[in-house]
């Protein structure tokens, strides 16, 4: 049978690789972003690579837009059964200078919004006897500087990940969290430029502190995605999986 998946955050960077990855594994993808018309460039490299995906704007903090987004996947696509909850961003700033809008801001995308997202999608998990739900971490969660909201935030999407491993386990439905390392993205070029640094540099210097001696890719974090989405993950719930090149404590 054909499953639907959201991903949210899929318009770019590990979003976008892992609606790609979860559409190849044969399963019907909502690429959800802010702006409806960013989501193109997903969208058409799945049809082109003969996958089913579906554009659809919201801000996953917005309950109103959370619920109609949702209503219209189910509609169009089918009862999402698999959630990712990929929606990110950083506000970064040391303690004695972050603002309250940027608390805010860093809350609301990553914790209420996959709170938002997972409460909307979980009636047709429940209905369907079968769920996955992966949750965005990060190795922030275990503190870095410079990061209070955005660590508080990802150690909150663990703690949020084990508890609906205990409410939903038995409806048929799993809740896992991969808390990537340093992954090459738009965000973490971002954060290069931030700190006016060569994205080759800083990329480099970052590969040389990483067992591994490389860093990561957006595809490293769809791999993992797919396995605890996978049918027979089904015993793979509330789990924490750090995929960042080498062991985190
Ligand atoms: N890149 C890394 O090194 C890294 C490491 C650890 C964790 N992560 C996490 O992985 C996830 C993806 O990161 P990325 O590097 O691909 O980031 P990215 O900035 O390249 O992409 C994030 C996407 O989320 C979308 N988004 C932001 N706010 C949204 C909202 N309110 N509603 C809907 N969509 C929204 C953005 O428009 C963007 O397309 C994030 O949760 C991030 O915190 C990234």
């Amino acid at each position: 049978m054909t499953r639907t998946a959201i991903v949210t955050g899929a318009a770019r960077g590990i979003g976008a690789a892992i609606a790609t990855r979860l559409a190849a594994d044969g399963m019907a993808v909502a690429v959800l972003d802010l702006d409806e018309s960013a989501c193109k460039t997903t969208v058409d490299a799945i049809e082109a690579a003969g996958g089913t995906a579906l554009a659809v704007g919201a801000d996953v903090a917005d309950e109103a837009a959370v619920t109609a987004a949702v209503e219209r996947i189910a509609t169009e696509l089918g009862a999402p059964t698999v959630l990712i909850n990929n929606a990110g961003v950083l506000r970064d700033n040391l303690l004695f200078k972050m603002s309250v809008a940027d608390w805010d801001t860093v809350m609301n995308v990553h914790l209420r919004g996959a709170f938002l997202m997972t409460r909307a999608v979980q009636k047709y998990m429940v209905e369907a006897k079968f769920g996955r739900v992966v949750n965005l971490s990060s190795t922030s969660a275990l503190g870095n500087r410079g990061q209070v909201n955005y660590s508080a935030a990802k150690a909150g999407m663990q703690g949020f990940t084990k508890t609906l491993a205990f409410e939903l386990g038995k409806f048929g439905v799993t809740a896992n969290a991969i808390a990537p390392g340093f992954i090459e993205t738009e965000m973490t070029a971002a954060t290069a430029a931030r700190v006016g640094a060569d994205f080759e540099a800083f990329k480099a210097a970052a590969a040389a502190q990483i067992p591994v001696n490389r860093v990561g890719t957006p595809d490293d974090i769809a791999h993992t995605a797919s396995f605890f989405v996978s049918e027979g993950a089904g015993f793979v719930s509330g789990q924490v999986v750090y995929v960042a090149g080498g062991p985190k404590d």
